[in-house]
């Protein structure tokens, strides 16, 4: 069985103070859900913080980013094992704004995921295609290409989360339909089964881009979503706690 997963990429958003009380908002607000994983990515400057709210109980928290080297002369990165030490499982890989902004490459992505795995982080690594793929329609190539390459050399992928992310529906309020994100999370199911053979079957694949509580729950009913990674909606606990609830029940 695979286990769900709900992750909150609240961004450049949120001073320590504002990150602590949404932290404990949303502790409380799940308490009771204990089957799938709730995820938190504060920004780094929270990430001692929250950690603390959440230390012992069903939320998790994640970083939003890390560098590949283990220490040293790397002025303003942060490595993987400072995550841990502050309390990160998880680390998110590749999100399309760092691919956009920060010019990250697939190799980047792929050298960021095995240090995260070497330290024990769980990555979930972003994939997905811009508005101007999807009309050519070379989504799949794109998606594939991303996925073959962030994932290169690996022999398992055991410790590994993969978000669907198509870039043109991140922050834009246009969701993918529940049909499009199925037939890409197939997709990447397939190419994963080509080469990892029934460990495909039991990797969380997330939808992101523009989820709410509104329009989760028909994503949320199609064979190969796992879950969410939410951006905007992840900011305030009532939206995000509906979302939780509504992937706890149908899941
Ligand atoms: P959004 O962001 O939910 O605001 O579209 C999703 C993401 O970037 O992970």
């Amino acid at each position: 069985m695979r286990k769900w997963i709900v992750a909150g990429n609240w961004k450049m958003n949120n001073t320590v103070a504002e990150s602590m009380a949404l932290a404990r908002a949303i502790k409380e607000g799940s308490s009771g859900i204990q089957d799938g994983s709730i995820i938190l990515a504060p920004p780094f400057t929270a990430l001692f913080s929250v950690g603390q709210i959440i230390k012992g109980s069903n939320v998790s928290m994640a970083a939003q980013n890390m560098y590949y080297e283990d220490k040293g002369a790397y002025t303003g990165e942060v490595s993987p094992a400072m995550l841990k030490d502050l309390g990160c499982a998880y680390v998110i890989i590749g999100h399309s704004e760092r691919r956009k902004y920060f010019r990250e490459s697939d190799a980047d992505v792929n050298l960021k995921v095995k240090k995260a795995l070497d330290t024990g982080l769980t990555p979930i690594m972003c994939v997905g295609e811009t508005d101007e793929e999807r009309e050519k329609g070379i989504t799949k190539d794109v998606v594939g290409r991303q996925v073959k390459n962030g994932l290169a050399g690996l022999q398992t992928i055991d410790h590994i989360v993969i978000a669907y992310e198509p870039v043109w529906a991140i922050g834009t309020g246009k969701v993918a339909t529940s049909e499009q994100a199925q037939e890409v999370h197939a997709f990447i199911r397939g190419i994963l089964r080509e080469s990892y053979g029934k460990a495909a079957d039991e990797l969380s694949i997330l939808y992101g881009g523009s989820v709410t509580q509104e329009n989760i729950g028909d994503l949320i009913a199609m064979d190969d979503i796992d879950g969410a990674l939410v951006g905007g909606a992840s900011l305030k606990a009532d939206g995000f706690l509906g979302i939780i609830k509504n992937i706890a029940e149908k899941k």
